[in-house]
């Protein structure tokens, strides 16, 4: 938050303010087409997937991309595979519409698509982080997203990729995006809250090229729009060349940042705390011997001030450890996160220790 352009995005919102009167009236359900162009644009360069402006509908978060695909094809009780530790808000989400769980373990290689197969071969839907697993960090390797894409052609089912934070790959190149293999099954939802700032509220969700009737049908019906002026600013944005200098800065950022973070865990901890470095995202996951109660360590760190939290409190039925999820991202210098580390030591020898 502290490297937001702010003096910019005031200049751009400023400007649109001035421009017309057009902020006085309703925005299209579907998006602002200029914002929508920008988007395609964006994404044939950066994430290689090809699509038109209209196959792009921009939605209030993650949530409004989920709400409308879940208007427009989910039925009550349909499967739906879903990572094995996984993001809450997506397993709240699916919870509610009254859909089947189909929880999947999570390996080195992403979602395992062998056992999903064995589990639910006719789910109707996979919901997947591919590029960094939320929360595990890991990328869907080259040969499971082919499977996973196999899958979805011959039982006519749904990929649903959500593609959060790809922009931040330090370490090598980052995989393609599933929506740019060439399937006609991949339901795409990128969104502005980890490149600028979630307060924008901004997401966007792909559709392929024979669902836009469906798609389109439902938004007109079911979604408001989303603010206007926002969507201009975000498009002035991008357009002027911001949006990619913007990125460049904050994925050198947050690369010093997971550095700093590193270094000080190492100085501070010995092996009671484990952890691989990240080749992308925000997140660090710091494993604890097997031993340590997870949840209360992570309760007792928040309230020292820590942003942490438990890695077993997002397991759904699989067995994926105990550890500690630290977001990097606003770690801005190597004495706040020695103190954090510092703190984060002094929790450990008192918080409890479950039986187990
Ligand atoms: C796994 C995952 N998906 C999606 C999102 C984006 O959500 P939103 O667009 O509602 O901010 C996030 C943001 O934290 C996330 O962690």
């Amino acid at each position: 938050m502290d490297l937001f352009p702010r003096k910019l995005w005031n200049t751009l919102t400023v400007k649109q303010l001035r421009l017309q009167s057009r902020y006085m009236s309703y925005p299209q359900p579907a998006g602002y087409l200029p914002l929508r162009e920008a988007i395609a644009a964006y994404l044939q360069l950066s994430r290689g997937v090809s699509c038109s402006p209209q196959q792009i509908f921009i939605t209030a978060g993650y949530r409004g991309a989920l709400n409308l695909i879940a208007h427009t094809l989910i039925q009550p009780r349909d499967q739906i595979w879903l990572e094995d530790p996984c993001f809450p808000p997506s397993q709240h989400f699916l919870s509610q519409i009254g859909a089947e769980i189909i929880p999947v373990p999570v390996d080195q290689e992403g979602m395992n698509i062998a056992v999903a197969q064995e589990l639910a071969p006719n789910a109707r839907f996979a919901l997947v982080t591919p590029a960094h697993q939320s929360p595990l960090g890991v990328t869907l390797s080259m040969a499971r997203r082919q499977m996973l894409l196999a899958w979805a052609e011959q039982n006519n089912a749904f990929v649903i990729e959500d593609d959060y934070d790809s922009e931040y790959q330090y370490d090598g190149r980052p995989h393609p995006a599933l929506a740019s293999l060439g399937s006609n099954n991949v339901l795409y939802i990128g969104t502005f809250s980890k490149v600028l700032t979630p307060t924008l509220r901004l997401a966007y969700l792909v559709v392929p090229p024979h669902l836009l009737t469906s798609f389109n049908a439902v938004c007109h019906t079911r979604q408001d729009g989303c603010p206007l002026l926002q969507q201009a600013v975000v498009t002035d944005f991008m357009q002027g060349g911001h949006f990619a200098r913007h990125l460049r800065k904050m994925r050198t950022a947050y690369a010093q940042r997971r550095q700093i973070v590193i270094e000080s865990l190492n100085q501070v901890f010995d092996s009671r705390l484990r952890f691989d470095i990240p080749a992308g995202g925000l997140h660090l996951l710091a494993r604890l011997a097997h031993y340590e109660d997870d949840v209360a360590l992570a309760q007792l760190a928040r309230e020292h001030g820590l942003g942490i939290t438990a890695l077993s409190a997002r397991r759904l039925s699989s067995d994926c450890g105990k550890g500690l999820l630290f977001s990097f991202a606003n770690e801005t210098t190597p004495e706040n996160a020695l103190k954090h580390a510092q703190l984060l030591q002094k929790c450990l020898p008192t918080a409890s220790r479950s039986s187990n």
